[in-house]
């Protein structure tokens, strides 16, 4: 349709009409027919007429074409102009197809990888009726208590914005009909910086900390063209980004030059209420129409409010139509009005086809993104020896993770699967050994996982599981334990105090380890683990986190050496919680802890303020040797673009993959700069005894942050290049930036 046409769609519209774009509701108000069921439904909840229900203009998170088409057919029916509803779900890192969660595909430092991957991620889902994705999240990583750690690829503003970008871009896929989808960038913003971690908790930080570190990888998503920008639940300075016009007008729309569509995360306007910046519906309706919020998700705030501030004249129709022709232009972008009923239409045999080419990748990913953490001589696991496979997550279908709710089940490869087909069955044997849990009665329920299904073992389970496990144990050569978070002790709302291993899984580890066998942990976690508990109790620890539909066929090829692991930590991993939050890229402070033990240093008493495994940090099977960086010149001028220059040697008998850093320190600066922060990478391959020469550039732009006076710019003076295989492991130089 022209924009001739979709504007003079727009004045055909009656006030109702427009609002009623403007909402969201979810499927249970459109599954059955407009009937009595209805009424004392979800509508009823909600407290939205039937009328307003058949005006609405988004659906959420119904799946499945033959749902969509025949939902979006009934509507169609009595649509007085024809307008198609959208079909918006969380499609997160997979839809049937399961890859590794943001947080291991954060570790494969390979966006190019992972913009395949949502390339193929947008055709699986908009084959079965998506239209808009609520991906990527692009919370910057900051504390690990946080349960939605699971959902974000970085700690790291630089690398985070890389993936956001890339998800963004494999998502839309230029946006060809029936093989994209419009991706919603979330949660706008700083959501990641609850306090102490706590779900949903009070947000509050510097702007200068908000726009250096939080900003740019929605910017990132923004700039790579994304159609929507999903508000968060958090305050920013005190007003929740819901109702916030400084972030969503002034930021978001005046300074980003962002054009499309803004939605609400669930219910968020309501929360306005909570929160306790509106009294009632009306207000919070007004404070959120005012900061630009498009569509209000789930609520009946809108629906039945937007009318009356129009009649007392607290908005103007002016407002409504700004934000109903955006959610036209959206659907028109999509070519709804041609055909409303999307991707729904792509033949059977070719998602068949295609299926087989998403395991395939989903299997690369997830390669990718394991991290070997430790290595005592003891992986590969050469030959056939005879294997125990111990641990709740041994067998378990639930390596996809938390928010892979349309996950294919009966495609997932667990480990046991994986291990049998390549050591043979003869070789294996697997047991639970332990539960994962001794009490899931606090975790709540997510979705259609319910608590009270979670059936605890017996007293008489645990010790006849146990029993069995020690005696297989016993008899293997080699130990693999799989072990890790319950899917329900991350992702949404899902913090947690104590970020080790439940409690049934160590000890049961400990046993284990009394009987003197090489041992490998394999973790399923969905955020970094403090492991000091664990790790002198193993010989290897492979961190997989969430892998995927393949996970037991990625690990498995990890494992048996058929792929050298070359994952690297977009996270740091504390020794203990009471560091978090915990990121590498900190400050100096006035008193920077020295090495030796001086009382009045910043630091703990008790523990290191370093991280128990850095930031970039991740093992393989072969070794590599790095030069320090040689740099081109040692003065820049601002104009100017220097040269860094990095030798990595393979010196082993084995190829692999190295991902070589960069990060820079601006020694002195108007305002505190931090200690280090990742300016490039670049990821090689070596064969055995090969030698590359890796050259980064750097320009005056890569030096820039926001000033005293909060603009953005660089300043003269010393900056140390610091290049090598993790922030830990590093060698540096120098170079001066002059002023002209
Ligand atoms: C709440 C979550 O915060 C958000 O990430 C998600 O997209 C919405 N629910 C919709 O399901």
């Amino acid at each position: 349709m022209t924009e001739e046409k979709l504007t003079e769609l727009l004045k055909s519209m009656t006030r109702k009409e427009k609002i009623g774009q403007m909402i969201q509701l979810d499927g249970g108000c459109f599954k059955q027919n407009p009937s009595e069921e209805n009424v004392t439904g979800p509508l009823e909840r909600l407290g939205l007429s039937k009328e307003t229900v058949q005006l609405c203009g988004s659906v959420l998170n119904v799946m499945g074409a033959e749902q969509v088409v025949k939902i979006q057919k009934e509507y169609m029916q009595k649509s007085r102009l024809k307008i198609p509803l959208l079909f918006m779900a969380d499609i997160i890192y997979g839809y049937k197809t399961v890859f590794p969660i943001p947080l291991g595909m954060g570790a494969t430092w390979n966006p190019e990888l992972v913009c395949d991957a949502y390339r193929m991620i947008a055709a699986e889902s908009a084959a079965d009726g998506d239209m808009v994705t609520f991906s990527p999240p692009a919370d910057l990583i900051r504390d690990a208590r946080w349960g939605r750690c699971l959902e974000m690829a970085s700690e790291d503003p630089f690398l985070l914005s890389k993936f956001s970008a890339a998800m963004v871009k494999g998502l839309q896929n230029d946006g060809k009909p029936g093989k994209s989808v419009a991706s919603c960038v979330k949660h706008f913003a700083g959501y990641s910086a609850v306090q102490a971690g706590r779900e949903y908790n009070t947000v509050d930080m510097s702007e200068r900390n908000l726009r250096q570190n939080f900003f740019p990888a929605y910017k990132a998503a923004v700039d790579a063209g994304c159609e929507l920008v999903m508000t968060s639940f958090n305050t920013i300075d005190g007003v929740p980004a819901t109702g916030n016009q400084w972030l969503l007008k002034k930021v978001l729309r005046e300074e980003w030059g962002f054009q499309g569509v803004v939605i609400t995360d669930y219910a968020a306007i309501n929360e306005l209420m909570t929160h306790g910046v509106a009294e009632n519906e009306y207000e919070a309706a007004h404070l959120a129409i005012n900061a630009t919020v498009d569509i209000d998700m789930r609520t009946a705030c809108y629906g039945n409010q937007l009318e009356s501030l129009i009649q007392n004249g607290e908005i103007s129709d002016e407002q409504i139509d700004q934000a109903c022709m955006r959610i036209l232009q959206l659907k028109n972008k999509l070519g709804l009005f041609e055909n409303p009923y999307y991707g729904c239409m792509i033949k059977k045999e070719t998602l068949t086809q295609s299926a087989f080419q998403e395991a395939a990748l989903a299997r690369i990913v997830a390669n990718r993104s394991c991290v070997l953490l430790k290595n005592n001589n003891v992986l590969p696991i050469k030959n056939h020896p005879k294997i125990a496979l111990i641990g709740p997550y041994a067998d378990s279908k639930d390596i996809t993770g938390l928010w892979a709710v349309f996950a294919d089940r009966e495609k997932t490869v667990t480990l046991r699967q994986a291990m049998e087909e390549h050591f043979g069955k003869e070789n294996i044997s697997c047991d639970k050994g332990c539960d994962f849990l001794y009490d899931y009665e606090s975790l709540g329920d997510f979705g259609n996982i319910k608590v009270s299904e979670l059936s605890a073992m017996t007293e008489v389970e645990r010790k006849q599981q146990e029993q069995k496990a020690l005696e297989n144990a016993q008899r293997a050569d080699i130990i693999v334990m799989a072990l890790g978070e319950h899917i329900l002790q991350s992702g949404e709302a899902g913090s947690r105090t104590d970020i080790t291993l439940p409690r049934p899984q160590k000890e049961l580890l400990k046993k284990i380890h009394a009987l003197g066998k090489k041992t490998v942990v394999v973790l399923f976690n969905g955020r970094p683990l403090a492991l000091k508990d664990i790790e002198p109790y193993c010989d290897a620890i492979l961190e997989a986190w969430f892998p995927g539909t393949e996970g037991g066929h990625s690990i498995c090829d990890i494992l048996s050496g058929d792929y050298n692991p070359s994952g690297r930590l977009a996270v740091s991993f504390p020794y203990d919680v009471g560091q978090e939050p915990l990121f590498y890229s900190q400050f100096s402070t006035g008193r920077p802890a020295s090495k030796n033990v001086d009382r009045f240093t910043s630091r703990y008493i008790d523990c290191p303020n370093e991280a128990m495994y850095p930031f970039g940090f991740g093992l393989s099977y072969h070794s590599c040797a790095y030069s320090a960086p040689v740099i081109s010149q040692k003065n820049m001028m601002p104009d100017e673009e220097l040269t860094v220059q990095v030798d990595i040697q393979n010196i082993s008998d084995c190829e692999g993959t190295e991902t070589v850093q960069m990060y820079l320190r601006d020694k002195v600066g108007s305002v505190v700069r931090p200690i280090l922060e990742l300016k490039d990478f670049r990821q090689i391959s070596l064969k055995p005894g090969e030698k590359q020469t890796v050259i980064f550039k750097i320009s005056e732009e890569m030096l820039r942050f926001y000033r005293q006076d909060m603009t953005w710019g660089s300043e003269a003076g010393t900056f140390e290049v610091l290049t090598g295989p993790n922030s830990h492991e590093l060698q540096k130089s120098e170079f001066q930036l002059c002023k002209k």
